[in-house]
């Protein structure tokens, strides 16, 4: 059995402050649940959260970082630098930074390589646009996505990757998939996992569908077949919210 792993992404909000506030917050909301709970934070939060977050069963996550070791790139942070304040995970390849910030699959394959070297588990971000989907491109794209992301990656690395269905027209849109269509696209994603790794690793590979969840459309999305919990973002912003999503199950 794939456990669920349901994450928030922050974006770019909450200063330190409110981030401290909203682990106190979650904390005990969340201390009973058997499911991950992961927060993604902007990179001024992480420090403090992961402080915040000592003897609980909260894990924390950065939001992008540089696939280069170290060197001239100025503004940018590398996966030791995240690595030395035991960030555990990191999203990669988010629509938001593919469409803003030239995020490509080269560059993504790039940083999953990186993550992985530093002992940082990648979310790898994948999900197909409102044209893509209308002409009926939605598998070829994201399979398309994942086979580029995990280029050269050896079956013993999977254990610690994940992946994140976000079509990108459900994000921030208030458009969700329906489940059975998040479903299907995630199973397409498992059987091209199958194709390159073997049933094993198909199997026990956790996917997650984000766009527009929240509390209402959450134990839907979350008790399909394949859909190993989600990636939050608006609806992570409050904590209450969030755990009422982490405790679909309850
Ligand atoms: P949303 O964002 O829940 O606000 O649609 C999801 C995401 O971008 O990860």
């Amino acid at each position: 059995m794939r456990k669920k792993v349901i994450a928030g992404n922050w974006k770019m909000n909450l200063l330190p402050n409110e981030a401290i506030a909203y682990i106190d917050t979650l904390d005990p909301l969340v201390a009973d649940t058997e499911n991950e709970v992961v927060l993604f934070v902007p990179y001024t939060d992480l420090f403090y959260s992961l402080l915040q977050i000592q003897n609980t069963n909260i894990k924390i996550g950065a939001q992008n970082m540089h696939f280069a070791e170290k060197g001239a790139y100025t503004g940018e942070i590398s996966a030791q630098m995240l690595k030395s304040i035991n960030v555990d995970y990191v999203l990669i390849g988010h629509s938001e930074r593919r469409q803003y910030f030239n995020e490509t699959d080269e560059t993504v394959n790039k940083k999953v390589k990186t993550a992985l070297e530093n002992e940082i588990k990648p979310v790898i971000c994948v999900g197909e646009t409102l044209e893509q989907r209308e002409k009926g491109e939605t598998e070829e794209i994201i399979t398309t996505q994942i086979e580029k992301a995990l280029e050269g990656i050896k079956p013993e690395q999977m254990k610690d990757v994940m992946v994140a269905y976000e079509p990108i027209w459900a994000i921030g849109t208030g458009k969700t998939a329906t489940s059975e269509d998040a479903n299907n696209a995630i199973k397409a994603i498992r059987n091209k996992i199958c194709q390159i790794y073997g049933q094993n690793v198909a199997e026990s590979i956790i996917i997650q569908y984000g766009g527009s969840v929240k509390s209402t459309n959450c134990k839907e999305l979350f008790t399909m077949s394949d859909i190993d919990g989600g990636l939050v973002g608006g609806a992570s912003l409050d904590p209450h919210e969030f755990a009422k999503i982490v405790n679909y199950d309850k």
